[in-house]
């Protein structure tokens, strides 16, 4: 694990801090820049994509100096107490205060039937449900100082609608899902704990071994009410709205311009 601040101490030393994991590229940039954009001091961490990483936090560094700080780490680390202890002391020596944690990071492939192995459940159960949790009950004591907030990328799979061939991934996002429910009632009034669940808002990567082609982007699409693939600013969008609501916890907000009224389940 290691951190890299720019040097110059931040312009405003008061904005609210903002962690998101996972947050090189994709829906956790968008959140991050999102809330940088809104005068939030941001800490981008990030596992593989430290090269993409290091160009957010220039970009948002040339904007305010010293607003954006990188922590590069495997989420495997809530697997011992001490690597633990560790990645909490590097994110509090960021700003020294923590405003709002997002858990963004995960892992999604498929599990087909018959073919599920240990491994798989360990990443899949790590990044999206293990994770969050030991994660935020490790932060909990700083957030409590800053009466902040907890917000977890949850989705619609999440909940009544399993996925066909993801078995394993839909069931850790229903624990964490299960999370938010259950820590927004423990951790109440100090935190509040809340989720946003993504329909399709950015498909995956065309190098990766989810790429989807166009007549299956063409049925999905066929299936949004709103007829569009969504964008992680749609996400961020909510994400913020969750940041800033100070009578709203325990709330799992739908984002996927309709696409959970038409699913059936398998789809
Ligand atoms: N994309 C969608 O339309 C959609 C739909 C439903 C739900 N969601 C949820 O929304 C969130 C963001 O989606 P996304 O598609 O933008 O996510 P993503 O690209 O699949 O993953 C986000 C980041 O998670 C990090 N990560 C994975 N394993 C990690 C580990 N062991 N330790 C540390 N970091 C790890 C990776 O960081 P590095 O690259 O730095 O390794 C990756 O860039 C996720 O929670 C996802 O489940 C997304």
């Amino acid at each position: 694990m290691n951190q890299k601040y720019n040097a110059s101490e931040s312009l405003n030393t008061k904005a609210p801090v903002m962690l998101v994991t996972g947050s090189a590229k994709r829906i956790g940039a968008a959140i991050v820049k999102s809330a940088h954009n809104q005068g939030y001091r941001v800490i981008i961490h990030c596992h593989r994509s430290e090269q993409e990483a290091n160009t957010l936090a220039n970009e948002l560094n040339k904007i305010r100096v010293g607003s954006a700080v990188i922590i590069v780490s495997d989420l495997a680390v809530v697997n011992d107490s001490a690597a633990l202890e560790q990645f909490v002391q590097t994110i509090m020596q960021a700003f020294g205060q923590l405003d709002v944690l997002v858990h963004n990071a995960s892992r999604f492939y498929p599990t087909p039937l018959n073919n599920i192995n240990h491994a798989q459940w360990d990443e899949l159960f790590l990044t999206n449900a293990k994770a969050p949790l030991l994660l935020s009950q490790a932060l909990l004591p700083y957030l409590k100082n800053q009466r902040g907030c907890i917000i977890s990328l949850l989705d619609i799979h999440a909940h009544d609608k399993p996925f066909s061939n993801y078995a394993v991934y839909s069931m850790a996002k229903a624990a964490h899902r299960m999370m938010v429910q259950s820590l927004a009632l423990e951790m109440a009034p100090n935190v509040r704990v809340n989720g946003v669940a993504p329909g399709v808002n950015i498909l995956p990567e065309t190098n990766s071994d989810q790429a989807l082609d166009d007549v299956q982007q063409r049925r999905i699409i066929d299936s949004i009410p709103m007829q569009r693939i969504g964008q992680p600013d749609d996400i961020a969008h909510a994400v913020l709205y969750l940041a800033q609501a100070n009578y709203v916890t325990g709330e799992i907000i739908t984002v996927d311009g309709g696409r959970s009224l038409t699913l059936t389940g398998g789809s």
